[in-house]
């Protein structure tokens, strides 16, 4: 059986030393450096020849660099002969998986490119935007369910009374869907549109059933803030008690928070695939499930 190790890359390294506690392998001995002109560096000592190497690196922002340093370390193993598996929590680009507008570029397809190119040979991944994604990569991908750990801590920690959870768009019903059965709570879906030029979203629903309830809009990310902030105001104006935010991914872009205050969003939960001061669930557990999962 190859030996085993754990490379928490920058994006990631308290997950990533997380992971390596409860696999019970060691962390690789390695270095990451980012140059005053902003190039990057990777270094290590260790021998991994023979080796299998998980390498784990979130892709939150700043999305390029710290995609960058995933693949000049998976790129590095590789070459040195060791297997890489690569672990990226939260996958960017996730959402660009089609061509929604004439001669744009499926730029997951070309990160999937690249990956394959700097020598990544499985990707683990959580809650990847869109199933249809998966497709787009030549080697084997996962994507884990943070799901499960979201439901446990809305019942063990957020004191909802006969919740009503509500997807904010058709895309990520499913998603939503699965948390609500999981809850034992009723499901809505909210319409949402975005202009894909400018980005702008709106959510457009007449008459739903919220009313007097405490309403929890689970999503998959939560970038700009504007489609919770659409969908919370949605609810709150057809009489809900009050909204919360739950989701996977936590980007929280720009003026996100004053967008989701300004909507009264009264509580936000993530997980820390993205580390910051919402990710209050731990994929660690389900990612580690997981990657013991995995043959040599
Ligand atoms: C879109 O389809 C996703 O599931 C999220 O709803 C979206 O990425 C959230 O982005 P923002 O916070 O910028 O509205």
């Amino acid at each position: 059986m190859a030996e085993k190790l754990v490379l928490a890359g920058p994006a990631s390294e308290e997950l990533g030393r997380s992971l390596a506690e409860k696999l019970g392998i060691p962390l690789l001995d390695a270095e990451f450096k980012v140059f005053p002109d902003g190039e990057s560096r990777f270094t290590t000592s260790d021998k991994v020849a023979g080796k299998s190497v998980f390498v784990v690196q979130s892709t939150h922002p700043p999305v390029d660099q710290h995609i960058f340093q995933l693949l000049l370390a998976a790129h590095q193993l590789s070459e040195q002969g060791a297997k890489v598996t690569a672990v990226v929590p939260y996958l960017a680009y996730a959402r660009q998986d089609k061509e929604f507008l004439p001669g744009e570029g499926v730029t997951l397809g070309f990160v999937a490119h690249l990956m394959r190119h700097a020598g990544v040979r499985r990707l683990v991944t959580v809650d990847i935007h869109s199933a249809e994604g998966l497709a787009l990569f030549s080697f084997p991908v996962y994507s884990v369910s943070a799901i499960p750990s979201l439901v446990e801590y809305a019942k063990e920690k957020l004191d909802l009374k006969d919740p009503v959870v509500i997807s904010p768009d058709f895309g990520g019903s499913k998603r939503t869907e699965a948390f609500a059965q999981l809850y034992g709570a009723k499901f809505l879906r909210l319409n949402k549109t975005r202009d894909k030029t400018t980005g702008e979203v709106s959510v457009w629903d007449a008459n739903l059933d919220v009313e007097g309830k405490e309403v929890v809009i689970v999503d998959d990310i939560i970038s700009t803030g504007g489609t919770v902030k659409a969908a919370s105001e949605a609810v709150l104006k057809q009489g809900a008690k009050k909204s919360l935010a739950i989701c996977v991914h936590g980007l929280f872009v720009g003026d996100a928070l004053q967008k989701l205050e300004k909507a009264s969003v009264s509580s936000i939960v993530c997980t820390n695939t993205v580390p910051g001061k919402f990710s209050k669930v731990d994929v660690s557990e389900a990612l580690a499930s997981h990657l013991r999962t995995l043959e040599e």
